[in-house]
């Protein structure tokens, strides 16, 4: 028989939370190998759970035991290990991401709560991981974010403007900013104040080349003017009249023939649409996945033309794209 739903898999991302969250997987992270005695003394635990969990890490083939105690095996180490603030993420790092799911499934719980009153119930704030949540999006795929750097870039050129100045608005931590200040594009990065300490962390040494700024998208942006804004998982947290104001305000932003670029998931173009919008009824008030013809609506009334939607190849969402009319030569004269 096969089954709806592998309950391995789950098992499996809730052992694997558990060892990041207890300290577990940190306390293998050394050179030399740890008893099981001394790891439940690092993490202050119990020493039949640990034992436990060391033997079913091991099952997972990210730990393995080695003469003189357990240690992480090297697919542990990609997989689980945070490197050094500014260092590179190798692009199997997921371990902010499997804490973010984790959370994320939380909110699933919650589901028949939302679907009887249509919105979350009160959350205790402290629950939030902010930390996790926002490093989840710089361990993204990293030939997927290329690609988005490319086709924006690509866009841009084919106006004929060279793209000096950029804001990412909702950047998170930078991963996206660092990638065009690496194109050697002045970024700007806008995010929530508390957001900033972690993309400085993780920028490591980029924090002094990408400006970030602190504030809230609703109300304004940083004054341009910019060649291109990215917007990138920014419109599904919100509803049509909070987009559509958003779009007007990057529009103001932008210099003339500028380009607004927004990577999201677009209904019907993409496969994973629908389950994506039963994340956003259990994590926002208002958000959704929005139809290409709402993207379409918004970019025309706030001005722009040109508008394309592509589907990305190598990650399941769209990029929606418009440029803001030139000024005409002569005109107003
Ligand atoms: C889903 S993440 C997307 C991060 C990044 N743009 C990406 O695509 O990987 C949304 C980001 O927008 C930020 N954000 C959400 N609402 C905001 C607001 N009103 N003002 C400023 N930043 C906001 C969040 O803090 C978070 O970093």
């Amino acid at each position: 028989m096969t089954s709806l739903v592998d309950h391995h898999q789950v098992e499996k991302l809730l052992v694997l939370v558990a060892a990041i969250r207890s300290g577990l997987v940190d306390a293998l992270a050394g050179d030399s190998p740890r008893s099981a005695e001394e790891v439940a003394a690092d993490v202050e635990g119990d020493l039949r759970a640990c034992r436990v969990m060391l033997e079913a890490l091991m099952s997972l083939d990210v730990a393995e035991k080695v003469p003189g105690g357990y240690r992480l095996t090297a697919l542990g180490r990609t997989h689980l290990l945070e490197p050094p603030p500014g260092a590179p993420l190798p692009a199997e790092l997921e371990r902010a991401s499997l804490l973010h799911q984790e959370r994320k499934f939380r909110g699933w719980l919650d589901l028949p709560y939302i679907i009887r009153h249509g919105r979350p119930p009160e959350r205790d704030p402290g629950e939030r991981d902010l930390r996790s949540f926002v490093r989840t999006m710089a361990e993204g795929d990293p030939p997927a974010m290329d690609e988005v750097v490319e086709s924006c870039l690509a866009y841009a050129a084919l106006g004929g403007g060279a793209v000096r100045r950029m804001i990412d608005v909702g950047g998170a931590v930078g991963h996206m900013a660092r990638r065009f200040a690496e194109r050697g594009v002045e970024a700007t990065l806008l995010d929530r104040p508390e957001v900033l300490p972690e993309a400085r962390i993780y920028l490591g040494d980029w924090a002094q080349r990408i400006r970030l700024v602190g504030g809230d998208f609703r109300e304004s942006l940083p004054p341009g003017p910019f060649d291109l804004a990215y917007l990138g998982n920014i419109y599904h947290i919100y509803g049509p009249a909070r987009n559509a104001a958003l779009t007007a305000r990057v529009h103001d932003a932008l210099a003339p023939g500028g380009v607004i670029a927004i990577r999201d998931y677009v209904w019907e173009r993409s496969p994973r649409a629908p389950l994506f919008a039963v994340n956003m009824l259990q994590a926002t008030e208002e958000g959704g996945v929005w139809r290409e013809a709402d993207y379409r609506g918004w970019l025309e009334s706030a001005g722009f033309a040109d508008i394309e939607v592509l589907d990305l190849a190598k990650s399941p969402n769209q990029l929606v794209l418009g440029r803001k009319k030139p000024v005409l030569a002569g005109k107003g004269t």
